[in-house]
């Protein structure tokens, strides 16, 4: 590195763009990064630390906390930061944004401390038809904002009357409180076995983010109407924009949209909602108010609601327009053009195993093998079957569906076209004699009869969304 040159602070602070070239500072290292900025998985955000240092941005969003960030990065190094002014970067030392966010279960699995991202163990997932709050998969972009709920504002905005605002208690009062039980799964769920096919970027997650809740609050459809939605704004409407009250260093918040129609149907079910298993929205999970939005992918699912806007255009935040989209498998870093697929909203029929655990060692004198997973459509399709096999998909048997607690009734069937809750499934079988290995597999069709495609190379993705291939796990027989 002596062969590097010497730059000042001022030097750096000069390249902020395309043009001039984007230049960073890291420990003592200055970087540029120029070239990397299309490939960047955050997208546009990289700007903001151009001409300065990464560390606030990166303590901001610790997915960089990785060797394969800091090996990229070293391939852009240009020369060293003056030792003068690196000692004055260490003075300006940000504070840790995320000291207030909330205390979590030790047995979560954390793919990310900061911002927090983590899931349950597989085998605790599914002893619950209704996943307790400590035990749901954890997905937050930015520090948890702490919201009194006293001063708490829900602002709604775009329709003619002009904006309407309501405090939490107005949620609470004047809208009637409705209930549904709905599954969020996160777009990335699954990641990690994708990962293995071909690297993909992202957190790596494996097959719990997903959660099965009661959510209640006020419909947001009775909302839009109380501010004013009508025949006339039906005309020009087709998004509803959401923002978080998380905000990122530029000030700019979480921010997502769905189709009109999803939020004004009826049997939509989208929910303003303010509680979560009969309780008050978790600080985790959106406290005081996150939009439910029933049979859609978790991104859209805003916590700490701030604002609502009704518009005929897309939110234009990065999350709808540079992530959560998905690709051809032969699209890569330097080809993908955001623009050609459209922001990911319903999401396709899913299921897992989730016991017994891939690795697991099954006795050999048992004479019988339980197999217990879950399994989803999005869209409000219900899964109708779930096909079982211990043979590496050989032979096939059904498993046994539920909608309640084991030993407990079913929850009633939701009408048609609304089935916004997962099935917990379970099949006992004879143990095949003479196998010293099972591959176990299972599928699920729901009642568009869709089905999961058996391999993941097909829908690989350079994000590593949407992983709904067949799900298998290997066990040896000892
Ligand atoms: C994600 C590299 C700067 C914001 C990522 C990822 C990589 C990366 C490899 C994917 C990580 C993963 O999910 O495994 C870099 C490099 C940078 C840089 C080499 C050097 C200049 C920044 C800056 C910001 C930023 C300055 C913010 C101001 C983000 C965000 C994500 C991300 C928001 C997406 C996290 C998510 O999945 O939600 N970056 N980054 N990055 N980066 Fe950067
Ligand atoms: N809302 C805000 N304001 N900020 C966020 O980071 N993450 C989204 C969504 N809503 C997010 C958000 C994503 S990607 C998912 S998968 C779900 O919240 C996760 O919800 P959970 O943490 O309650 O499981």
């Amino acid at each position: 590195s002596s062969s590097l040159p010497v730059f000042s602070h001022d030097e750096v602070t000069k390249h902020r763009s395309l043009e001039d070239g984007v230049w960073v500072t890291y420990k003592g290292g200055v970087y540029d990064v120029t070239e990397f900025v299309p490939m960047h998985p955050g997208g546009n955000k990289i700007l903001l630390a151009a001409g300065g240092a990464l560390e606030p941005f990166w303590a901001l969003y610790a997915v960089h906390d990785q060797e394969y960030v800091l090996e990229i990065l070293s391939k852009y190094k240009v020369g060293e930061l003056s030792a003068e002014d690196l000692k004055k970067q260490g003075e300006a030392k940000e504070s840790d944004p995320y000291s207030s966010d909330p205390e979590r279960h030790p047995v979560l699995r954390i793919n990310s401390k900061k911002p927090f991202n983590a899931e349950p163990p597989p085998e605790i997932l599914t002893e619950s038809y209704i996943t307790p709050h400590v035990l749901f998969f954890k997905r937050n972009h930015l520090p948890v904002p702490q919201v009194d709920p006293a001063s708490y504002r829900l602002q709604v905005e775009g329709l003619p009357r002009g904006a309407l605002t309501l405090s939490l208690k107005d949620l609470k009062t004047r809208f009637p409180k409705h209930t549904v039980t709905a599954t969020l799964q996160c777009a990335g769920n699954r990641r990690s076995d994708m990962n293995q096919v071909k690297e993909v970027k992202g957190l790596n997650w494996g097959i719990s983010a997903i959660g099965n809740a009661k959510w209640s609050g006020a419909r947001l459809r009775d909302v839009l109407l109380a501010a004013g939605f009508g025949p006339d704004v039906a005309k020009w409407a087709r998004h509803v924009h959401f923002e978080g009250l998380d905000k990122d260093v530029t000030g700019s918040a979480y921010g997502t949209s769905i189709p009109i129609n999803k939020a004004m149907n009826e049997d939509g079910d989208v929910l303003l909602a303010y509680e979560m298993n009969g309780e008050d929205i978790p600080a985790d999970h959106g406290f005081p108010v996150r939009v439910v939005v029933p049979g859609v992918v978790g991104a859209r699912n805003v916590k700490w609601l701030g604002r609502i806007v009704v518009s005929a255009e897309e939110s234009s935040s990065h999350w709808q327009q540079h992530d959560y989209k998905v690709f051809s498998p032969g699209t890569d870093w330097s080809k993908v053009d955001h623009t050609s697929s459209p922001a990911i909203q319903e999401l396709p029929v899913q299921s897992a195993i989730t016991v017994p655990a891939d690795g697991a060692q099954i006795d050999h004198s048992d004479e019988t093998l339980t197999v217990k997973g879950y399994a989803w459509s999005g869209g409000g399709r219900e899964v109708v079957r779930v096909d079982v096999s211990l043979d590496g998909g050989k032979t096939w048997q059904v498993a046994q569906l539920r909608s309640g607690d084991k030993g407990q009734p079913d929850e009633p069937s939701p009408p048609p076209g609304r089935s916004w809750a997962w099935k917990l499934w379970e099949l006992t079988a004879p143990l095949p004699p003479d196998a010293d290995e099972l591959e176990i597999i299972c599928k699920a069709v729901d009642n568009g009869y869709n089905v999961q495609p058996d391999t993941i190379p097909p829908i690989w993705n350079l994000r590593g969304l949407l992983n709904n291939a067949w799900h298998r796990v290997k066990v040896k027989v000892t």
